[in-house]
């Protein structure tokens, strides 16, 4: 193990250098229950406070390079309506974003968070608690860890991601609002369950929860089944998260619209991996 993985993660309380630790064991059992039944897991403190405070400075000291958009988008990310659809298909319901992302290629070499997505003992630990293996880094080269930024009236929409696993690290919470709701496991492989999808984009709270997440903790999630949004953020003070994400498919990245639309450029490799995806969901 690397040495500096000590400085970041709680390891006396969470050893995840070591799976066979009876705690650890314990908690990866934890995590994945919650998972399988709620689609989510939390971490309480995972990150040590001080290395909190580096990648709080580390994304500061870039904001300016921080691709801000504020497109409408459906739930499956895209900007264009589908005309061929009927009136009411969840495809045709847009909604407003204001979001923002330092992609992971402005990060410099020596960051803290891509430290920490690059270690090995993350990865297995993470894989661990899905009850998933292998996953992989996402291949994408600017959304694979990037920060997300949320400003004052930033606002996130129903949505699914197109990597299967992120994990979410709370670095700066807002003043108010800023509330992580999901549905979970509301589609899986196959099935879009367009019928429920659209209850909820009409408003229906029946399957919605809502997750408290504090600076520091460590949020496991399952992306890509779970529709989930981020109301709007109140007051002056931004919402800054990291969102490292694995994936079943070390080959796959954004689609192009997605890499344009969400981080502000499309890449070489965005266009040579542009195919259709093997479980048959929509991105
Ligand atoms: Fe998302």
């Amino acid at each position: 193990m690397n040495d500096r993985l000590k400085t970041i993660v709680d390891l006396k309380k969470y050893p995840i250098h070591n799976l066979n630790s009876p705690v650890i064991k314990n908690l990866i059992t934890k995590c994945k229950e919650e998972l399988e039944e709620q689609s989510c897991s939390t971490i309480p403190d995972f990150i040590l406070p001080e290395s909190l405070k580096i990648m709080n400075s580390e994304l500061e000291n870039q904001l300016d390079e921080v691709y801000m958009s504020k497109e409408s988008i459906n739930a499956y990310l895209y900007a264009k309506d589908d005309t061929s659809l009927p009136k009411d298909h969840p495809k045709r319901k847009f909604m407003n974003r204001y979001n923002g992302y330092l992609n992971s290629d402005c990060f410099s070499k020596n960051s803290e968070m891509k430290f920490l997505y690059e270690t090995e003992e993350l990865l297995k630990f993470v894989s661990a608690c899905l009850g998933v293996s292998p996953i992989y880094r996402w291949a994408d080269p600017l959304a694979c860890h990037a920060y997300n930024v949320m400003k004052t009236d930033g606002i996130l929409p129903w949505h699914f991601d197109s990597c299967e696993f992120t994990l979410s690290l709370m670095i700066q919470k807002p003043e108010r609002g800023g509330v992580f709701e999901y549905c979970p496991n509301i589609r899986e492989p196959g099935n879009e369950n367009f019928d429920e999808v659209k209850k909820v984009l009409n408003g229906d709270r029946t399957r919605v929860r809502q997750l408290k997440l504090e600076p520091g903790d460590l949020q496991i999630f399952k992306g890509r089944f779970t529709m989930h949004r981020v109301t709007k953020v109140e007051g002056k003070k931004s919402r800054y998260m990291c969102i490292p994400a694995y994936v079943l498919d070390p080959y796959r990245v954004n689609t192009p619209e997605h890499s344009k639309a969400i981080y502000g450029k499309v890449l070489p490799i965005h266009l040579e991996r542009n195919q259709a995806r093997s479980d048959g969901l929509t991105d």
